[in-house]
């Protein structure tokens, strides 16, 4: 939700003052002394003020936004549910306060992300990382979005494996850029699963499955499409790794080849050490103009010492990190920077649509930074700041 309209009509009546606001929405994980909540930061001016926090409005530990007009669908993974978590539906007055709950409903457990797709983006499809399944909503109507399909998986899980493989744990949704089908990483069974979607009825089928290295954990993802063709990135959690493939189609569009690796490169770069075995990198995001792809490492131990974004004058704090690669006209990355992310733990962050915004949910130091970032160079540049809001931030979205 952007106000630049009215500041543009406020500039062309020629008036003294320049109003443009931004809104940011935030959801925490709920931890033992507090309940999860969704936030609202606002940033005008050049400043981040918190607007709105609903304790338990997406239950106790919301994971993940989808903005549709002025509807926000929230999952709540529900950690103390043993069989479903949930799809909340809000209301959300344009200034971005006062969220009203439409409807909720049942979800396979422990949901972490969703993505629109079919026609008019009328549906929503959601990977759940606890149940280790996918599942298909209708939400063409608001009033009354309608669970469709779902899928869990079951797995023999691999000699020596991590905890987090003994199940199937599916952790992100990716449309690719034909629409037709959908990647979700699955970082408990160590492969990429594929489903062809029908645009039209929304039905969905498990076209097939692409493996990662042996305990990698693929965890987010996704396509970008070049003139040289359609590539995909996964970054791993466990083996802490960015692998990419090139994506063929076949003629009629109905199938998808990822073929062989064309790629797999530690977080930090080609022939990076120093990565410790609690790190764990999190989120992957491309820059709107395809020629930048950024993830996020958890626990590195390149940890940085930055002026705390939330007050300079308060000192300095620990930092994981942002690795930021420029995208190559054959889809191999070279290593661009590494930024700080502005806190610990960044489990996600996102760009805004012109891309010269990062927000960063940084869970362990519960706040939300914004970097800024040059759209010329893809370098970021600069904290802009950072908002307390306690909890544990686990996604924050500009609204535009
Ligand atoms: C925001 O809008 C809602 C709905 O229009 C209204 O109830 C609320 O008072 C507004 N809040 C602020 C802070 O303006
Ligand atoms: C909306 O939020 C404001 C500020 O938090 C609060 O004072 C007001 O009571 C709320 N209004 C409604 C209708 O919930
Ligand atoms: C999954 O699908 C089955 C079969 O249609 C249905 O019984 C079940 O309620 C669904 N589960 C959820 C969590 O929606
Ligand atoms: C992590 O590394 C340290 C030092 O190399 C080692 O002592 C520890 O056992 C390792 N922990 C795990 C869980 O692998
Ligand atoms: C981007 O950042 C990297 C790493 O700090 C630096 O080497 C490079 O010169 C920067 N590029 C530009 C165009 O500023």
């Amino acid at each position: 939700m952007l106000y630049k309209s009215l500041a543009a009509g406020v500039i062309a009546f020629g008036l003294p003052t320049f109003v443009s606001a931004t809104l940011i929405f935030v959801t925490s994980m709920g931890t033992s002394t507090d309940p999860g909540f969704l936030s609202t930061i606002k940033y005008a001016d050049g400043k981040l003020e918190v607007i709105n926090k609903q304790l338990g409005i997406c239950g106790n530990n919301p994971s993940w936004l989808e903005f549709v007009g002025d509807h926000i669908y929230c999952l709540d993974e529900a950690w103390s549910s043993i069989s479903t978590g949930s799809l909340y539906n809000f209301q959300v007055p344009r200034n971005g306060t006062n969220l009203t709950l439409i409807n909720r409903l049942d979800t396979l457990r422990g949901p972490v992300s969703s993505v629109r797709y079919g026609q008019n983006l009328k549906g929503l499809a959601i990977a759940a990382y606890a149940g280790g399944g996918f599942q298909s909503f209708d939400i063409s109507n608001p009033a009354a979005p309608k669970a469709l399909q779902n899928s869990t998986f079951t797995i023999s899980p691999k000699p020596g494996s991590d905890s987090q493989q003994k199940t199937s744990h599916a952790h992100e949704v990716v449309l690719d850029p034909t629409g037709n089908f959908i990647a979700t990483p699955d970082l408990g069974a160590d492969l990429i699963r594929i489903f062809k979607v029908d645009k039209n009825t929304l039905s969905y089928v498990e076209s097939k499955t692409v493996p990662t290295p042996d305990l990698s954990g693929p965890r987010h993802g996704a396509f970008v499409k070049l003139d040289s063709g359609t590539y995909f990135y996964v970054v791993t959690e466990l083996s802490n790794e960015i692998i990419g493939w090139k994506v063929t189609y076949n003629s009629n569009g109905l199938d998808l080849d990822f073929g062989k690796e064309l790629f797999s490169i530690p977080t930090h770069g080609p022939g990076s050490k120093g990565i410790g075995n609690t790190t764990r990198a999190s989120e992957l995001v491309i820059s709107p103009d395809n020629q930048f792809l950024l993830v996020s490492s958890r626990f590195d131990e390149k940890t940085f010492d930055i002026p705390d974004p939330e007050d300079n004058a308060a000192g300095q704090i620990k930092s994981d990190s942002i690795i930021n690669y420029a995208i190559e006209a054959d889809g191999t990355l070279s290593l661009q920077q590494i930024f700080a992310a502005g806190g610990i733990n960044p489990r996600q962050f996102s760009l805004s649509k012109d891309g010269s915004l990062v927000v960063s949910a940084l869970q362990n130091s519960g706040h939300v930074a914004l970097i800024k970032r040059d759209v010329q160079t893809g370098n970021l540049t600069e904290f802009i700041g950072a908002v307390h809001l306690g909890g544990q931030p686990t996604f924050a979205k500009l609204k535009e």
